[in-house]
């Protein structure tokens, strides 16, 4: 007896793979999936492949040296110093002085090394680098002048540590920064929202408190930077923990009309605010004493 039987449910397995396989488009899908799968695999193997875990300053200098000579000096030049063309156009700005938060911001956010220049400069693609690699090009690019430093463990985890009104606080203090600092561009719930010139300020939402310390600290394109003078590392640390509840906010139901802001509500209220009232407004004309009278005449 053969050790499949016919009648095995692995047998009709096999029969329905063979028989799938015989269909035109098998190999297409299958060629397709193939090329998926090593450009996976490849994917998940690159970034690291130059990976080591440098430990001394001199040495993760030296690792982001060699990384940022790769990936990024075309464009900011092999000391931070900026890329011009002979007629005068900005390949890549200098990066003297913009600091680890900068270089840190920029790369672990996917928007550098930048793939494409527009109006937004970059938008978050796939993160390329590794946290070890990040480490060593935010030192190198920290090595080209003073500039902020990342903020440290301390400053970002300190939400955890504050006490229920601790937190309420700073939340309230944070929406008071939020209200006059990022409405402008980022809406009143930080949803985002359009800007001038084709930029868009991006939902910040799902930022955690390093990334919105770092937009901060750094300014990223269009957006003005809010050094510690402007803004204390206490109210950066509240407009991170405003920007959290906001996300958390339990929602009590009805629209939010996607948090898009005046608009869209105003919108909403033209359409169907006004003109229900006009509605109304027609409904109590044609059904007055004076309208009634002039049918029964
Ligand atoms: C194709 C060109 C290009 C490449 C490659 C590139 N950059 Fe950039 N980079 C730019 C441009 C253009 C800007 C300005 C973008 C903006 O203003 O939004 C920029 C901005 C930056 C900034 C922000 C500067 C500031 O003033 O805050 C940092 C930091 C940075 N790049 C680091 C890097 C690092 C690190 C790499 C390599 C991993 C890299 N870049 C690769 C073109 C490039
Ligand atoms: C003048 C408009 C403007 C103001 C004011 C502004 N931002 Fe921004 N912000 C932007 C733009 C534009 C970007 C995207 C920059 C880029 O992609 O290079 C941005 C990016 C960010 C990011 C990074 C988002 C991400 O996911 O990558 C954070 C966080 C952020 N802003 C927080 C704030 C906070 C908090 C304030 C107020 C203290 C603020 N911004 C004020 C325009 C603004």
């Amino acid at each position: 007896m053969s050790r499949l039987n016919k009648h095995s449910p692995l047998h009709s397995v096999i029969g329905r793979i063979s028989q799938f396989r015989r269909r035109r488009f098998t190999g297409a899908l299958l060629l397709l999936v193939s090329l998926l799968f090593t450009g996976a695999a490849y994917a998940a193997i690159a970034p690291s492949a130059n990976a080591d875990n440098g430990t001394s300053a001199a040495d993760q200098i030296a690792q982001g040296k060699a990384l940022f000579l790769v990936s990024c000096s075309f464009c900011h030049g092999q000391n931070g110093e900026g890329v011009t063309t002979t007629d005068g156009k900005n390949i890549g700005p200098s990066l003297v002085g913009t600091g680890a938060a900068a270089a840190d911001f920029q790369v672990r956010t996917g928007r550098m090394p930048l793939q494409q220049s527009g109006p937004q400069g970059a938008y978050h693609k796939r993160v390329v680098f590794s946290d070890t690699e990040i480490k060593a090009l935010a030192a190198y690019v920290a090595s080209f002048g003073a500039g902020p430093a990342i903020p440290s463990d301390a400053a970002v985890n300190a939400e955890n540590s504050w006490s229920t009104d601790q937190k309420d606080a700073m939340i309230q203090l944070g929406g008071k920064v939020f209200l006059t600092n990022c409405t402008a561009c980022h809406n009143f719930t930080g949803a985002g929202g359009a800007m001038p010139n084709g930029a868009i300020a991006p939902n910040i939402l799902n930022d955690d408190t390093r990334t919105i310390m770092e937009a901060l600290l750094t300014g990223p394109g269009p957006m003005p930077n809010f050094s510690d003078g402007n803004l204390s590392l206490k109210e950066k640390q509240a407009v991170a923990a405003f920007v959290h509840a906001q996300r958390d906010q339990t929602n009590y139901g009805g629209s939010d009309l996607l948090s898009a802001g005046p608009v869209a509500e105003g919108l909403m209220a033209w359409t169907i605010g006004i003109g229900s009232m006009v509605g109304f407004a027609i409904w109590i004309a044609a059904h007055t004493t004076r309208t009634n009278k002039k049918k029964d005449a």
